[in-house]
């Protein structure tokens, strides 16, 4: 199903104000006409807003031509009023800018740069719908799956497919959705309205939430993921989109749900920095005050009414657009030079030949840590169900961590000091051996354990942890630690298991020696 095409001169746009009632078709001709379907959501959608905007450059473009006058300056004006008739999605000043690249080649050019914007964006979407769907496959255990998405991101918030309605349908085609829950999307139910009716066409099984209940669904487990699209990201990750989205990305962060953004690469907009950089588009205060033309506010009532949130990309476990997976890898420049300029390196301690990285500048700063340990959490999130903490460094970050990504803790400590029965783990290292004990019972077969130490060396005591998780019967997915030493390799010796390190050190004259599982 196409939202909009060309045919004969005009833009046909199926009237998205009136579905699910009514299926009517609008026939463009003229650019009021379509800043007027635009800023009344008759066309809707980022991908889509682009293509539709390109189209209005190429009635522009025509008109002009057909008035015998040059009017490349009236098509500009032209082409700058559809810009911004919705600041947020960058889609529409992108698809807007494509087709006014052509003018100089005439009005047939630019018709022909709209329609292969439409050509196109099938193509997109599904690349980018497959890619989402491996990577929600990766990230989640549950089969089938249980998918809460916001909004709509359908065919007809785009040319075909959709982008996180494509991934979702993407899943169903191979079997793997047991059922989508739909937010109504206030004020204007774009997700009652138009992706339930898009996937009951689609046969796919959806449950409408109000908007007010999800939270509380991922909350009670009723959902493995939330995927939904986007109207802009920002180069470092923030992502805009439809109003609601922040409080699912929260509530997803907190029950360590996996929270996936699918979107075109032409969402993406490396030339604004963050989130705070994005114009947010604020609606009539009448999309609030009444519903379906009846008024349920007293009249005089003020309103606060904007289209869209700003997602911060520490709470998106990835963004995925045609080109393949992008995880959110948070701040990781900033953190890593703040860790470092917390971090004194203490040469010869405890013994000659080591240089010591005392962290106890970071655990003095309040919110570094946590900053840290939310980082941490994030690149787990949906990979690991259990975080277990090394002794004694390890402790500190591990439950931090755990807390922050609502995960059970469990301690692997030196030897003798758990009660009770032990899985055990002798190592050593050049200067002392010793073992690792995770009280018995505590891990076992469907653990995916994020096993988290404050520094990687040479990777000794890590994969000492490792092989006692493994003693328990459970897997290890991943290592977290706040510093690495890089020289000392530790990285490639706990391989296969990749390792977040939230920062590199650089410290020639380390040579503190790592374990060796015995
Ligand atoms: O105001 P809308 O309906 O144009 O909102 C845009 C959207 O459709 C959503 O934000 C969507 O999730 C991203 S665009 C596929």
């Amino acid at each position: 199903m196409r939202s909009l095409d060309w045919h004969d001169g005009r833009l046909l746009l199926i009237d998205q104000r009136k579905l699910p009632e009514h299926h009517h078709q609008l026939h463009i001709t003229t650019v009021d006409e379509l800043i007027d379907a635009i800023t009344s959501l008759a066309v809707r959608g980022a991908p889509a807003l682009g293509i539709a905007g390109a189209f209005g450059v190429a009635l522009s473009a025509s008109r002009h031509a057909d008035s015998g006058r040059p009017g490349a300056d009236a098509v500009r004006a032209d082409a700058d009023r559809i810009a911004r008739s919705r600041p947020t999605a960058v889609n529409l000043s992108r698809g807007v800018a494509r087709a006014l690249s052509a003018l100089d080649r005439g009005a047939d050019a630019v018709l022909a740069a709209a329609r292969a914007l439409l050509e196109e964006d099938e193509r997109i979407n599904r690349a980018a719908a497959r890619h989402a769907a491996d990577y929600l496959l990766e990230t989640t255990s549950r089969r089938p799956l249980r998918v809460l998405t916001h909004c709509n991101t359908g065919s007809l918030a785009t040319g075909a497919w959709g982008t996180a309605l494509g991934a979702i349908r993407d899943l169903h085609g191979r079997g793997l959705i047991d059922e989508v829950l739909a937010t109504e999307t206030r004020p204007l139910l774009q997700g009652a309205r138009l992706t339930v009716w898009e996937l009951q066409r689609d046969g796919i099984p959806v449950r409408l939430c109000p908007d007010g209940a999800a939270a509380s669904a991922v909350q009670n487990g009723a959902v493995d993921c939330v995927v939904v699209g986007a109207d802009r990201v920002t180069q470092n990750g923030d992502v805009a989109n439809k109003i609601g989205t922040y409080p699912l990305a929260l509530a997803a962060a907190r029950h360590g749900v996996p929270f996936v953004v699918v979107a075109p690469r032409s969402s993406v907009d490396e030339t604004t920095a963050t989130g705070a950089g994005i114009p947010i588009e604020q609606r009539s205060p009448d999309e609030v005050t009444s519903l379906a033309g009846t008024r349920t506010a007293p009249p005089g009532t003020s309103v606060y009414n904007p289209a869209f949130d700003v997602t911060p990309h520490a709470l998106v476990s990835a963004v995925v657009t045609e080109c393949g997976v992008r995880e959110s890898k948070a701040p990781a420049r900033e953190l890593a030079e703040l860790l470092g300029s917390r971090t004194a390196v203490v040469a010869d301690f405890p013994f000659l030949g080591v240089a010591f990285q005392d962290l106890a500048g970071v655990y003095r700063h309040p919110g570094l840590l946590r900053t840290a340990a939310r980082e941490i959490a994030g690149r787990a999130r949906g990979r690991c169900n259990v975080v277990v903490g090394v002794e004694a460094g390890g402790f500190v970050l591990a439950a931090v961590v755990a807390a922050e990504a609502g995960l059970p803790l469990v301690l692997a400590r030196r030897s003798g000091k758990t009660p009770g029965k032990t899985h055990s783990v002798s190592y050593r290292t050049a200067y002392s051996s010793d073992a690792l004990d995770v009280p018995a019972g505590a891990l076992g077969a469907g653990h995916r354990v994020l096993v988290v130490d404050d520094v990687l060396a040479t990777g000794g005591t890590l994969a000492a942890a490792r092989s006692v998780v493994e003693a328990s019967g459970a897997t290890v997915t991943r290592c977290a630690v706040l510093t690495e030493i890089a020289e000392l390799k530790g990285a490639a010796r706990l391989a296969p298991t990749p390792v977040d390190a939230l920062r590199t050190a650089t410290a020639a004259t380390h040579t503190v020696p790592g374990g060796e599982p015995s």
